[in-house]
């Protein structure tokens, strides 16, 4: 059984949503149209695409974000100042709350990383196409490729940890799922789901992000920290905090969790301890290379 407690994710996602400032606002330009005036973050986080997204619409238009965590909604909030409207509700509770926090129908709702997170994908996916204006869009920032920041032999450990962090998060997700309050299988992929919620014109482009490495000392620190919180979340132990990134407890991991090797935890330990000579903090070779995909639909006109 695992359960994620949000709240304790929310400085995290206010991290993020600073961090990805440049790759929301690209994202925002290319999916904005004109004549749009109400767009949607769903599964919100920090609020960096809703805070996107009313940077790239013309002033007039209407943006709203909803999360399901209180806490999270409001590192939106902050992050938002002022230009977006944060409203409480899930998407597992049906079209009807979320149409009411919106408010109007919409021209374009925004859901990154927050349908997975729904007990029923699929009915989640209705829901949010049903809020839909005529030819409005749905756009699901979902799947692509594991992100990579490290060399594969780091010296420390066997070579290939972090592909092998893959793939126990992998596991850990499939168990993440199954524990959901109403889980419901999704045998098929996010193009399929939009689909058979009545969109039309489904597309999938995938953007490839680079950061080459020596990276700045503050980007590696949320690099370090991003790995923190994996392995934290691997071995039960929170390490998220509320605050800013910053996680506690210096990269303890505990020994016995079954999702990683022994050996691989001792290496972990190692490469996240500040005080080891082996700390990932201070390495020169780190880098980030992502590749996120959207899968945009069309509601009919
Ligand atoms: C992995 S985070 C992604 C946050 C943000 N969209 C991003 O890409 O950085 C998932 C978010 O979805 C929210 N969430 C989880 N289940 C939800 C639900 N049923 N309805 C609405 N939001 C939900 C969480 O509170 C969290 O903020």
């Amino acid at each position: 059984m695992i359960e994620i407690d949000w709240a304790e994710h929310a400085g995290r996602l206010r991290s993020v949503a600073e961090v990805e400032a440049d790759w929301n606002a690209g994202v925002a330009g290319s999916l904005v149209r004109d004549g749009d005036k109400v767009a949607v973050d769903v599964g919100c986080g920090g609020g960096g695409m809703a805070l996107a997204l009313a940077k790239a619409l013309p002033d007039g238009a209407m943006v709203v974000a909803i999360d399901a965590d209180p806490d999270v909604l409001e590192q939106a909030r902050e992050h938002t100042a002022g230009l977006v409207r944060c409203e409480l509700a899930s998407m597992d509770d049906g079209a009807e709350p979320l149409r009411q926090a919106i408010g109007a129908p919409a021209d374009l709702i925004w859901a990154s990383a927050s349908v997975h997170h729904a007990g029923d994908q699929q009915a989640a996916v209705d829901a949010l196409a049903s809020l839909l204006a005529p030819g409005g869009r749905l756009a699901l920032a979902e799947g692509g490729l594991p992100a990579r920041s490290l060399p594969w032999d780091l010296g420390v450990g066997e070579p290939g940890l972090e592909l092998r962090l893959d793939i126990a998060q992998d596991r850990w997700f499939k168990v993440m799922r199954e524990s959901l309050p109403g889980s419901v299988p999704m045998g098929y992929g996010w193009t399929e789901a939009l689909t058979r919620a009545g969109l039309t014109e489904v597309t999938t482009r995938s953007i490839l992000t680079e950061t080459s490495a020596p990276l700045s000392a503050e980007r590696q620190e949320k690099v370090v920290e991003a790995f923190r919180v994996r392995i934290g979340q691997l071995t039960g132990e929170a390490a998220s905090g509320h605050g800013h990134g910053h996680g506690h407890g210096h990269g303890h991991v505990e020994a016995g969790a079954d999702w990683l090797s022994a050996e691989d935890l001792a290496a972990w330990k190692v490469l996240l301890d500040p005080e080891s000579p082996q700390y990932l903090g201070r390495r020169k070779d780190l880098a980030v290379l992502s590749v996120r995909s959207i899968h945009v639909g069309h509601a009919p006109r």
